[in-house]
């Protein structure tokens, strides 16, 4: 048995969930907390610690991680040597707010990115979250090319500023009404996916460059191309269910830009540093060649809260902007960034998350022959979906399958991700997690899948009753 190494150790279930120490706690503290953090039917169980790649909950049950502080703990348990580091800056620097005061731990970290950053990058800017980078992206894309308009794509997400919430929609509209803003200057078109597209209905796969055709048609019909400052695209789509555009994507839209004079970038806060087996997900394809690129989630190596925009000097060189915030780049938070860029380069872990991409098809892949409703399995390095559909001949979308596999996987032991009214379900495990614990946790899930599958949910019929669902 590997069950006495926390590495190793497998997940235990030993009660309903919650159980009954985390409804006694739940029942206790959701007064004071707003509403969707009182909201435990998605995830119902308290967490009281982690051991290894294992969550424990207050009544001893461990779950397997693969949510992974939704990717910012990528090395699983914070690693030794990015501890020793944030310790070590800490003792010298406390805190430091360094887009005002120049410290050695900043100047460190931004050396070491300005020699990984990819293509033409060459400059950085301090951040301190996903949100904060994305919004200062649109800021010096506007401000580089005087232009007002920003291309984005459906189905991604960019943080939760009033701005580019409404750039954003991986969210079913129901969820996200009351916070999307109806602000001017967003030009969305949906994002490129080989299973399911907009412009027709029923199975795929098909012609995914069918988006750009659409942004041709825009640019045409509505928007001026000269009016458009710059591209802000996922080059995975993480919150939107896991899609990899193809090279003929990225060329076509790599000449759009050079045509048009449009900045290109990537928002790579979900997928930088090894969540797709590489250090940057664009460099899965040849020639992307961004002008700006927006680190977060992992950048943070399980320490503390850190983002940054990379981007060009035709970009950065001569910006008027002033961006930081008096959190971006902490001392403490660029030594443990460093620490953690460090790791990646130490090696083992990029091929770790290539390992567990592998695992996850080869586990799941075949299930599709075998489950109507399992319409696609989709891996990335070391993140992951399942989408499910109510028949293979409609590919119709199935919230409710979803749901209910999210929480038959829980009850044996795995923690994902699952979003109320969403198709997929997403994995998001440590780029480190041990082999044995990722294939036991895609054998639960083939399980579950399997359990759910014997006895469907009933699901509502079109996209609009798909909404319903999710207002429950
Ligand atoms: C692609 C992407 N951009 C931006 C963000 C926002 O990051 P944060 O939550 O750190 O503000 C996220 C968060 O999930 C993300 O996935």
């Amino acid at each position: 048995m590997l069950t006495k190494n926390p590495f190793y150790e497998l997940p235990q279930v030993h009660t309903a969930l919650p159980g009954p120490a985390s409804s006694a706690l739940f029942a206790r503290h959701d007064a004071q907390l707003t509403g969707a953090n009182a909201d435990h039917e998605i995830y119902p169980l308290l967490e009281v610690g982690k051991r290894g790649y294992l969550i424990e909950d207050a009544d001893g049950n461990t779950f397997a991680d693969h949510m992974s502080a939704w990717g910012a703990s990528p090395f699983g348990p914070t690693p030794p040597t990015v501890k020793a580091a944030m310790d070590a800056a800490w003792a010298r620097h406390g805190m430091q707010i360094s887009g005002w005061l120049p410290n050695q731990a900043a100047f460190s970290l931004v050396d070491k990115l300005t020699r990984i950053a990819p293509g033409r990058l060459s400059r950085v800017e301090y951040s301190v979250s996903g949100t904060l980078a994305v919004e200062a992206a649109v800021k010096f894309m506007r401000e580089a090319t005087k232009r007002p308009l920003i291309i984005t794509f459906g189905g991604q997400y960019h943080g939760e500023s009033t701005y580019m919430t409404a750039g954003a929609s991986s969210d079913l509209s129901n969820v996200s009404s009351g916070r999307t803003q109806y602000v001017s200057g967003v030009v969305m078109v949906p994002y490129p996916n080989r299973f399911r597209s907009p412009f027709r209905r029923g199975p795929g796969p098909v012609d995914e460059c069918e988006v750009l055709d659409y942004l041709d048609y825009l640019l045409i019909q509505q928007v001026h191309p000269c009016q458009v400052a710059g591209v802000m695209i996922e080059p995975v789509l993480g919150e939107g269910g896991i899609h990899a555009p193809s090279q003929r994507f990225w060329d076509r839209l790599g000449a759009l830009c050079k045509r048009w004079g449009w900045l290109l970038c990537l928002d790579e806060v979900q997928t930088c540093m090894g969540r797709t087996g590489t250090m940057f997900a664009m460099q899965r394809w040849e020639g992307i060649d961004p002008d700006l690129l927006l680190l977060g989630k992992a950048f943070a190596a399980g320490g503390q809260p850190i983002a940054a925009v990379l981007g060009t000097d035709a970009v950065m060189a001569h910006t008027e902007l002033h961006l930081g915030s008096t959190y971006g780049f902490a001392p403490a938070a660029c030594a443990g960034a460093l620490a953690g860029i460090e790791l990646i380069e130490a090696g083992g872990v990029l091929e770790n998350a290539l390992a567990l991409e592998r695992i996850f098809k080869e586990v799941l892949e075949p299930l599709k022959a075998e489950v109507e409703q399992l319409g696609d399995v989709r891996a990335v390095g070391a993140m992951a979906a399942l989408e499910f559909v109510v028949d293979k001949a409609s590919n119709r979308p199935a919230p409710a399958f979803q749901y209910a596999v999210h929480h038959a996987v829980l009850r044996r032991g795995v923690v994902g991700i699952s979003q109320r009214g969403k198709w997929h379900y997403r994995l998001q495990p440590a780029l480190t997690m041990t082999p044995e614990v990722f294939r036991h946790s895609c054998e639960q899930i083939a399980l579950a899948v399997r359990e759910v599958a014997a006895n469907p949910p009933k699901e509502r019929i079109d996209v609009q009753d798909a909404v319903a669902t999710a207002q429950r």
